[in-house]
């Protein structure tokens, strides 16, 4: 899964961020389903969570400073996210026989693949329209 036009928002460093995070996640989805170790594995896992943190916190100041409306939504949102990929750090540090396992990986592609593409695209994309409708 690669960014793409259709998930611009129209928000310069937010696109960029976002364009940061998919090459993050694709990097983690590809790390799961070559086996590589545990460690590669909890390294980037560590990498996804602190960016998404960055990431959120810069989002929701912007919206804050705008005025935003839907900023608890947002919150919202992304307090889940964080909590999602806590559960999958916490499944990722299992003892496990192999590097990986195939349920780390369908939890990986639910947990970030489809959360990303899901927020950006109904809710991130509302804040892109409220800027715009403000001439922001
Ligand atoms: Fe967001």
């Amino acid at each position: 899964m690669e960014w793409n036009e259709k998930l611009a928002v129209g928000i310069k460093t937010v696109d960029s961020q976002h364009k940061e995070l998919f090459k993050r996640i694709n990097n983690l989805v590809r790390a799961i389903k070559e086996h590589r170790c545990k460690s590669e594995i909890d390294g980037m896992l560590k990498f996804l969570d602190d960016y998404a943190r960055v990431h959120f916190a810069e989002e929701e100041k912007h919206m804050k400073e705008t005025g935003y409306p839907g900023i608890e939504e947002q919150r919202e949102q992304h307090k889940k996210y964080l909590e999602s990929l806590a559960e999958l750090k916490a499944e990722a540090s299992l003892p496990r026989i192999k590097c990986s396992s195939y349920d780390l990986s369908a939890t990986t592609n639910q947990v970030v693949v489809v959360w990303i593409v899901d927020h950006i695209l109904k809710t991130d994309m509302k804040f892109g329209d409220y800027l715009r409708s403000k001439g922001k």
